[in-house]
């Protein structure tokens, strides 16, 4: 069984690749809704939040995590390692190679909160692989809040867009790392302000990268979720992305007691 954290529902873009790629295995989904937005926050309440999060996924017997959030992938990755029994999955790597491979021109783009920019992992993760590659970063702190209140589309996100992306579409480079989970669900409109730029989604490239790790495993494909706030709330948005209705199957935990 495998467990799967985010702060929220960006999360959920990994967990559909997964269990697009492996229906039979079993997961566990547990988004922090009560304390989403991580990236805003310090390096040490990130850690803090990350390893209750992985606690109460170990509560429930996983025998792998993915780190779903680009945020906690960036700053507490090497925390969670070095404490946690199980093999732990993050984005940065994955998504890295898959930029890596992807662009022509040798200029990647990485957007992602401010906790993800500041922690420089990005860079360093592309420039393990390819030192002559040119990168260029911008956070984007109003696209989490955009997503949890679901303004998907229209015109707020819109102007988001247009203000966050400006720097990005300038540098001319031809790849862009969504280094935050969440950013899958407005992909539209970052398409529509980067036009022509290949976005690589770094949930889907962290459940790849799982499924290369763990391989194919026959279960009976059951997928549970938890949130730390009102389970209706995280129901009425996850539903819409997931395409399927999860009213009345998300529960509520005290994160706080992991
Ligand atoms: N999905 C998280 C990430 O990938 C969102 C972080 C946040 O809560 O600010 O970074």
């Amino acid at each position: 069984m495998i467990g799967i954290f985010d702060s929220g529902l960006g999360g959920l873009t990994a967990l559909k690749e997964i269990h697009a790629l492996t229906p039979g295995e079993n997961l566990i989904y547990f988004g922090d809704t009560g304390r989403v937005p991580y990236g805003t926050r310090s390096v040490e309440t990130i850690i803090r939040y990350a390893k209750q999060d992985a606690a109460f996924l170990l509560s429930k017997g996983v025998d792998a995590i993915v780190v779903a959030c680009g945020t906690v992938s960036t700053t507490a990755l090497p925390e969670l390692r070095k404490t946690l029994p199980v093999p732990v999955i993050g984005v940065v790597e994955p998504a890295a190679e898959a930029a890596v491979a992807a662009t022509k021109n040798k200029k990647i783009a990485v957007i992602g909160t401010t906790a993800t920019v500041r922690s420089g992992a990005f860079e360093r993760a592309i420039h393990a692989l390819d030192e002559g590659i040119e990168i260029v970063t911008q956070d984007c702190p109003l696209f989490v809040p955009l997503v949890e209140n679901g303004f998907l589309d229209g015109e707020i996100p819109r102007l988001s867009c247009e203000f966050y992306l400006k720097k990005i579409r300038e540098s001319g480079a031809d790849t862009l790392i969504l280094g935050c989970t969440h950013y899958p669900l407005i992909a539209d409109c970052i398409r529509r302000a980067l036009p022509g730029v290949t976005m690589i989604n770094t949930g889907a490239e962290a459940a790849r990268h799982l499924v290369k790790t763990v391989g194919r495993r026959e279960g009976c494909g059951e997928v549970r979720y938890f949130v730390s706030d009102d389970p209706a709330l995280f129901a009425a948005s996850a539903s819409l992305f997931l395409g399927e209705d999860l009213r009345g199957r998300a529960e509520k935990i005290v994160i706080e007691n992991y």
